[in-house]
């Protein structure tokens, strides 16, 4: 028998509960001491850890010392202020609402340390990955949060400290580095969903997300076909809902103010609670604009004065926070995350970039497919998942931007593919162009379009003829978004060229897309129509980068508020007009 040393089923099913059951407890600590022997079996447990080489690098240091304590509260706290001060608007807010540690209101702290230098030189598997001291402490934590479940004490975990600064009011000899501050405690009660998730702070990713089969990518659960994301997603998009809208509509009309009168936005209520498939529809907030950046062979073709190494500079003050995007998104309350789906240099990892280059710059379309299919189908899926994870982070509300220098060629070529609208119509200035380079870009235009006859009906195909890889990937992110019911604020030309795409692949997108503003590219007005789109600002902006469509962020959540919290003509006592 293959499975003869099995537990017995009960003990398995208890394994397997105090697993799901383990929570990180914050709140509802009794005051009650944690008796020695309890405190003894859990620290046990702790020690029973795997570890690199048996080296058993962790020390445990028991903390119920309160003007200790108080002291090591204190700095917590500082950090806690400290990451508060540098979160946009509504993730503040609602980091404010969350209980982040209990060094007081439990009767013990324990303390987890790691020693690197234990078992000496020749550790067995420590010496090429020096990490594994450390994994191996973390392995002790999990001991101790697992036995401490079963003993019913809660445990929270504080990672709200500089680690040598704790280390130093701890008296740590300098060799000993801290993994874990732990809180432990008798609760009234364990949470059966992490806190994080019921408050709305982030989502937990499904297990067939994590687990791929044979090769990264490959997503899927053992015995179960491999999962396509970008299918997945397209499966999950649904029409609006109906009963939902009708019944923002009768709110609406029941409202306290005159039908009708809030214009525009009761449309963008409305269709706010039809995508959400709920009225009032939950605030579209917090909100994370994604800058997708990305160059273009056909760059080459003279299409632009600026030349490409703009786009990679671009990034960088993306990324200092001195771009007009930035301002606009601290003014709106929006996080910004960059993602290099394809620029032609390579960028130094830094915090707020994503690094999904799918290659270095797309080849000119004027003389071949910008892209083979298969980057196309790696773009959109990329896409996919930044939307998928930005909405497991907690967002609420989407915002495109895009950066890549001469993208309103490629634009320009994709939306006379999907309008089958004319190249001299469709093609815009630009960033600023003068007569000859405008007539050259309508040149080139005409000129891919002849080459690939492109087909509408293939979208796949239209995005690898011409690129670039921000509109593959925008298009994904689109699509992520509406397969998880969440409003994506479109900004201009290239989310427009996008959105087609993407509508191309799943006509029932559109329901999740807001068109933030109209751009001066006359391509835009061309894809909104074709889209159905009604542009909530038209400002004569024409930069990009997300900054009409975060123009309009608070239009959309206010839209969603007024939904939400005006009173009706019933609740409010106030007579309506005959
Ligand atoms: C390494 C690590 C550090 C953590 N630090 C903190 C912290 O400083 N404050 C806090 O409130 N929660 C902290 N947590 C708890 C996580 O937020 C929590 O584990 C997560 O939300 C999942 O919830 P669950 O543990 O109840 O399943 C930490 C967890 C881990 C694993």
């Amino acid at each position: 028998m293959p499975d003869e040393h099995r537990y017995p089923d009960e003990q398995r099913e208890a394994v397997y509960r105090v697993i799901a059951e383990r929570r990180d407890v914050r709140q509802g600590f009794r005051p009650d001491p944690v008796p020695a022997d309890v405190l003894g079996r859990v620290l046990a447990a702790a020690h029973q850890a795997p570890s690199v080489g048996l080296s058993q690098p962790w020390d445990f240091i028991v903390l119920t010392d309160r003007a200790r304590r108080e002291q090591i509260a204190a700095l917590a706290r500082r950090h806690r202020d400290e990451f508060a001060a540098g979160l946009p608007g509504a993730r503040a807010r609602a980091f404010d609402r969350l209980k982040i540690e209990s060094i007081l209101d439990t009767p013990v702290n324990i303390v987890v340390t790691c020693d690197r230098t234990r078992g000496g030189r020749h550790t067995l598997g420590r010496h090429v990955q020096p990490q594994t001291a450390e994994f191996s402490s973390v392995l002790a934590v999990a001991n101790l949060w697992l036995a401490a479940r079963a003993e019913g004490l809660g445990v929270g975990w504080v990672s709200f400290f500089d680690e040598r600064e704790l280390a130093a009011q701890l008296g740590l000899p300098a060799h000993l580095e801290v993994i874990a501050y732990l809180c432990l405690g008798y609760v009234t009660g364990f949470a059966a969903e992490p806190e994080l998730a019921t408050a709305g702070w982030a989502r937990r990713r499904p297990v067939s997300w994590a687990v791929h089969a044979e090769e990264f990518g490959r997503r899927g659960l053992p015995g179960e076909e491999p999962v396509d994301p970008l299918a997945d997603v397209i499966a999950a998009i649904v029409p609006p809902d109906a009963a939902a809208i009708t019944a923002a509509r009768e709110r609406q009309d029941r409202m306290t103010k005159p039908r009708g009168s809030l214009g525009v936005l009761e449309e963008v209520s409305v269709r706010l609670a039809g995508l959400a498939g709920a009225c009032p529809a939950p605030l579209p907030e917090p909100a994370c604009v994604a800058i997708f950046a990305a160059d273009h062979g056909v760059h080459a073709q003279g299409v632009t004065p600026w030349p490409q190494e703009v786009t990679a500079q671009m990034v960088a003050n993306f990324l200092a926070g001195g771009a007009v995007v930035n301002a606009f998104a601290a003014q709106a309350g929006a996080e910004v995350t960059v993602v290099d789906v394809g620029v032609a240099a390579s960028l130094d990892p830094v915090p707020g970039l994503l690094p999904r280059k799918i290659a270095p710059g797309t080849a000119d379309f004027t003389e071949g497919p910008a892209m083979t299919r298969e980057q196309a189908t790696a773009a959109l899926t990329a896409g996919a998942e930044i939307a998928r994870d930005l909405v497991a982070a907690g967002n609420r509300c989407l915002v495109t931007g895009d950066m890549g220098i001469a993208n309103t060629t490629a634009s320009a070529a994709l939306i006379c593919a999907f309008t089958g609208a004319d190249p001299a119509e469709a093609t815009g200035r630009g960033t600023g162009i003068d007569a000859a380079t405008y007539a050259r870009k309508v040149d080139v235009v005409c000129r891919g379009l002849a080459l690939h006859r492109p087909d509408p009906a293939d979208p796949v195909g239209v995005l690898a003829a011409f690129g670039g890889f921000e509109h593959a990937a925008l298009a994904g992110f689109i699509l992520g978004a509406a397969g998880l019911r969440v409003p994506v604020i479109l900004d201009g030309v290239i989310s427009g060229a996008a959105a087609l795409a993407a509508a191309a692949l799943a006509p029932d997108v559109t329901a999740a897309c807001f068109a933030g503003h109209r751009s001066v590219e006359p391509g835009h007005a061309i894809a909104l129509s074709h889209l159905g789109l009604t542009p909530l600002v038209d400002l004569g902006l024409r930069l990009g980068e997300g900054t009409g469509a975060l123009l309009a962020l608070p239009l959309v959540q206010s839209a969603a508020r007024a939904l939400r919290d005006v009173a009706t003509f019933d609740s409010a006592g106030v007579t309506e007009k005959p």
